[in-house]
């Protein structure tokens, strides 16, 4: 069975699925989007991405496409026409179509999409051997919490990545702090084994899995202080990881020429990683 994208009430083949040019969020990135790991059928924190997608809906003056009900309902729907066991679903919501004009337009219907993708996740080498990240400097806009679908410097952040054999580049504020991942939360153990992570704020997405990662911490008496670390300090932690929907908890051995550790995951990542992925195959409940 080809695979099938959800285009505005309508289920279509995937490849030819499109919507119109003059879309604003084709022409202006006027837009917000989700991306939901699958696993073992499951969407993984599906509460936790609608609430974020609420308040980036909010916080763009852009009206609800379709009501949170129906959109769980669109999303579980796709995810069993396109049989996905293991993956994510990516869902988008635009401002919708309008002659070109910088102005908000009033009373645009929203344009919804979404598609899924089949990742074989848990096996991914990357999360039992960790990755390398590189430090760049971070030239986005002032609202990152806001998900919206403008990714262009995390785009390049990426790909300066990719060049450097980097897994993820980690975003770093004018003062020397880091502030996240180019699509990934950033965390590390310090040298006085404090494991930090920066606090919310404008400057970074406020992630579903971190959020997830910090109440199973709490469940296992590991302490996490939400504060700024310095790129120098993630240099001379003693661990660290990244955190996202599709990175789940992906260890970091190596940032710029340093090696993390002794070059190997940390235990404490190690322990987290475990915990983290028994809540999602449901080993823990609720994931
Ligand atoms: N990215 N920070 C940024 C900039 C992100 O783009 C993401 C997620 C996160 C982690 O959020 P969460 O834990 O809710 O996935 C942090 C998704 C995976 C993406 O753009 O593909």
């Amino acid at each position: 069975m080809a695979r099938l994208a959800y285009v505005d009430g309508r289920y279509v083949a995937h490849n030819a699925a499109s919507v119109h040019v003059e879309d604003r969020g084709f022409q202006f990135s006027d837009g917000v989007y989700e991306v939901i790991s699958i696993v073992g059928r499951r969407l993984i924190d599906m509460e936790g991405h609608l609430d974020r997608l609420e308040r980036s809906l909010k916080a763009l003056d852009m009206p609800e496409p379709v009501s949170r009900p129906v959109l769980a309902m669109i999303m579980r729907e796709l995810v069993t026409r396109n049989r996905v066991r293991e993956g994510i679903i990516y869902l988008q919501v635009t401002r919708g179509v309008a002659p070109r004009d910088h102005k908000f337009p009033a009373g645009l219907k929203p344009t919804l999409v979404m598609t899924t993708k089949h990742v074989d996740f848990l096996n991914q080498k990357r999360l039992s051997d960790g990755v390398k990240v590189i430090s760049i400097p971070d030239i986005r806009w002032g609202r990152c919490d806001i998900k919206a679908v403008a990714l262009l410097p995390n785009c390049m952040g990426k790909t300066q990545a990719a060049s450097a054999g980097a897994y993820e580049a980690w975003q770093v504020d004018t003062d020397g702090f880091v502030t996240e991942g180019t699509s990934s939360n950033a965390w590390i153990l310090t040298r006085d084994n404090v494991l930090k992570t920066r606090g919310l704020g404008p400057d970074i997405l406020r992630g579903v899995t971190r959020d997830s990662l910090m109440r199973i911490a709490a469940e296992e008496g590991v302490t996490v202080v939400e504060e700024a670390f310095t790129v120098e300090e993630a240099r001379d932690a003693r661990e660290a990881f990244v955190t996202s929907a599709t990175s789940f908890l992906t260890p970091v051995v190596k940032i710029d020429d340093r090696v993390i550790g002794n070059g190997a995951p940390g235990s404490l990542s190690c322990r987290l990683q475990r915990w983290y992925i028994d809540y999602c195959t449901g080993v823990r409940g609720n994931g």
